[in-house]
């Protein structure tokens, strides 16, 4: 596959492959994939291999055997109950939390980690709020690599922990938050101590793109109207945008869904500035929320994912706790679907933006679940009724289960 990584802002091609931003003005990098050999072809083409996210591997910057767990083919489930008691159309969830770590990491790492080996890094790291670090932590025990993950002190769901615990990672907890977190692991790639695998390394977001595809192939290429994302480091939404802009490129789709992006309250930088239509946006502090896998103040790709929005008409909203709560008992108990609470944004998102009018009864949505329900079971716990006890007889059980 030809590529060449480039400056989002300022269009200079970037040669040194350890860089995570442009060193001429600071901007953030990104990838262009040469696809003229695929001009005159159709997706439908694809269709040969297995689906998942080497189905698209002329779109991945891979040149070798991939590093792979068998990710993406994740269900597109048709939430009928859902969306009827939304008042919408037509409301699909693409579950992430089926890949092979539970969430949708898994389709980055597996293009991340590739490139690693190509470079011949010994040692792999990253900052995360969970996620990405169980997800590295998995693909660089495939890969044979030493593997180094920061995380925000106190505020990692113990199920992402415990993987990353699990799969060999030398596990460091930080005093400070994701932001925070980021800054270090740049320090360390920066002076050569490991090869950074956050989404500011541009081939994490290409394979990331799958997700994008795998929405289209699914619906047999019938566009749905908006497609819905959770926003916390804003890497997701903004590959999505380059993945379906590569296919109306190429005259595989015309129009683009309405890009739209969830974050939480106390975390919502990007949605601030959306509401003033500006490009760039002022970091939040101390971000806060239940959803931890978003709690993030200052996105690394926040500027990228407000073009995404912009762009293709979409919306940036914010939502409370518990409407992230809400949403995320009212998909698994209606739908049979567990999300971890970050996922459920997107879900929430959706009913807040049908209130306000801003997504109409008539769309078709898919709404992007990220993560499964047992990355954080803590919260389901903490928020559902209590077990009920009983001595160990038929009757007792019964007498408990009628009171
Ligand atoms: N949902 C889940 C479950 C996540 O783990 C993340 C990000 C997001 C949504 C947001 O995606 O950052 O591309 O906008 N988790 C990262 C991590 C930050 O470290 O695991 P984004």
């Amino acid at each position: 596959m030809k590529y060449t990584v480039k400056c989002w802002e300022c269009g200079k091609e970037i040669e040194n492959h350890f860089l995570d931003a442009c060193p001429s003005c600071n901007g953030s990098l990104t990838i262009d994939m040469e696809l003229s050999h695929l001009q005159g072809t159709s997706p439908m083409d694809l269709r040969s291999r297995p689906i998942g996210v080497w189905r698209y591997a002329h779109f991945m910057p891979i040149r070798s055997e991939p590093i792979s767990l068998q990710e993406g083919g994740t269900p597109l489930y048709d939430c009928e109950k859902l969306a009827e008691e939304y008042g919408l159309r037509k409301l699909h969830v693409k579950f992430e939390g089926a890949n092979p770590t539970g969430s949708f990491k898994d389709r980055g790492m597996t293009v991340g980690v590739t490139r690693a080996v190509e470079l011949g890094c010994k040692v792999v790291g990253c900052a995360s709020t969970g996620n990405t670090s169980a997800s590295l932590a998995a693909y660089a025990a495939k890969a044979g690599l030493k593997c180094v993950v920061l995380l925000p002190s106190g505020k990692v769901a113990s199920g992402k922990l415990a993987q990353a615990m699990f799969f060999g990672a030398k596990v460091v907890t930080v005093d400070g938050n994701f932001d925070d977190a980021l800054r270090v692991v740049k320090e360390l790639a920066h002076s050569g101590d490991l090869y950074m695998l956050n989404s500011v390394n541009p081939f994490r977001p290409e394979g990331q793109k799958s997700l994008a595809f795998e929405i289209l192939d699914q619906l047999d290429f019938k566009m749905p109207d908006r497609i819905v994302y959770p926003v916390g480091n804003a890497a997701n939404i903004w590959a999505a945008y380059k993945a379906l802009k590569e296919w109306q490129q190429l005259g595989w789709i015309d129009e683009l869904p309405m890009l739209t992006g969830v974050q939480a309250g106390g975390s919502a930088p990007l949605v601030m500035s959306f509401a003033h239509g500006q490009d760039d946006f002022i970091p939040v502090k101390d971000p806060e929320t239940i959803a931890t896998a978003i709690r993030i103040g200052n996105p690394a790709s926040g500027k990228k994912a407000l073009r995404a929005v912009y762009d293709t008409g979409g919306v940036m909203t914010a939502v409370s706790d518990r409407e992230i709560i809400d949403a995320q008992f009212l998909l698994g108990r209606m739908e049979g679907v567990g999300v971890e609470p970050a996922s459920a944004a997107s879900i929430a998102g959706v009913k807040k933006l049908m209130d306000e009018g801003k997504i109409g009864r008539k769309e078709k949505v898919v709404c992007v679940c990220t993560g499964h329900v047992l990355k954080d079971p803590d919260t389901v716990i903490a928020n559902c009724g209590k077990v009920l006890k009983a001595s160990a007889t038929a009757e007792d059980v019964r007498r408990v289960i009628s009171s």
